[in-house]
């Protein structure tokens, strides 16, 4: 479903704007089968061979593929990990690469949250790839429902807020909303120096958003938007989400499979069917 022309010139301009940063001293990211975000920093420059590189992989045969991928060795400071990134911490990270394959759901958000808070060198970076629509999950997309009736001024406030400081406008659309949201929640206490933003759709023609934030700094509170606590809170969701050790992100995403899968199914069962009037027509029947 990805769009490869499309992602290779933001994947490219990304790295490009990283240039103004110097040299990345460390590196973390999800490189996905190709490897074509190191790749990309080694051949303009931004990764020497002593770059120190921290790479995520949870998907066993993609995994195998990274592994064996020869650019590897170029690195003397390379880890690359069989694990979900969310799942692990990092301290003076220089740029950040995080793309994710689908939306920002609560834990991808929880643990950007803590990677800005204490895993981000002084005005480090960070690129996060979003995805709009129906793989939203379902259990967020009501939570914020719910939080923007209750605080009605809220829609002003990310429309004006995105368009202001991360230089984008969104429309109302709810679906659209949610992750931009999220991610003001996750910004709270941080600064940057410039944003970026790339748009663009994928070959299923659902709309991607890439967010780069470059020269991130702490502040104080420098926004309104709730804490990602406060909203998880809000919707008495926090408590049932511990107890039953949900992940939410994966919960949206499987949903979505299964809708796909019933459509497909649905396709297929219409499909018999219409054979089946053809066999018996031809029958006679
Ligand atoms: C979109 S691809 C990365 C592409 C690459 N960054 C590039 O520039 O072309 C995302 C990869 O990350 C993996 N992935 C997604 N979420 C992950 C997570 N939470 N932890 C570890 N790996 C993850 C996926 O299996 C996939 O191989």
């Amino acid at each position: 479903m990805w769009n490869r022309r499309e992602k290779d010139k933001i994947r490219k301009k990304i790295f490009t704007n990283i240039q103004e940063l110097g040299i990345i001293k460390k590196y973390l990211c999800l490189p996905g089968e190709d490897v074509l975000c190191i790749k990309t920093g080694k051949s303009l420059g931004v990764f020497t061979t002593d770059t120190h590189i921290l790479a995520y992989e949870n998907n066993t045969s993609i995994f195998q593929k990274i592994k064996n991928n020869n650019i590897l060795t170029d690195f003397n400071k390379l880890s690359l990990h069989h694990q979900d990134i969310t799942e692990s911490q990092h301290k003076n990270i220089d740029f950040a690469f995080l793309d994710f394959c689908g939306t920002l759901g609560v834990k991808e958000a929880m643990w950007l949250q803590e990677l800005l808070n204490n895993g981000i060198s002084r005005n480090g970076s960070v690129a996060i790839t979003m995805l709009w629509g129906p793989q939203t999950p379902p259990q967020l997309y009501k939570l914020a429902q719910k939080f923007f009736k209750n605080n009605n001024t809220y829609e002003q406030h990310i429309l004006s807020s995105f368009k202001n400081s991360i230089g984008m406008p969104i429309d109302k659309d709810i679906n659209k909303f949610i992750p931009c949201f999220i991610l003001c929640c996750v910004l709270q206490n941080h600064t940057f120096d410039t944003a970026y933003v790339y748009r663009y759709k994928d070959l299923g023609k659902r709309t991607m958003q890439v967010i780069q934030l470059i020269g991130i700094k702490k502040s104080q509170k420098n926004n309104n938007f709730p804490s990602l606590e406060k909203i998880l809170q809000q919707g008495g969701e926090k408590q049932k989400m511990k107890k039953a050790n949900v992940d939410w992100s994966e919960a949206g995403r499987k949903s979505w499979e299964t809708r796909r899968l019933n459509m497909k199914k649905k396709k297929r069962s219409d499909a018999a069917k219409r054979a089946w009037v053809t066999i018996r027509k031809n029958n006679g029947g």
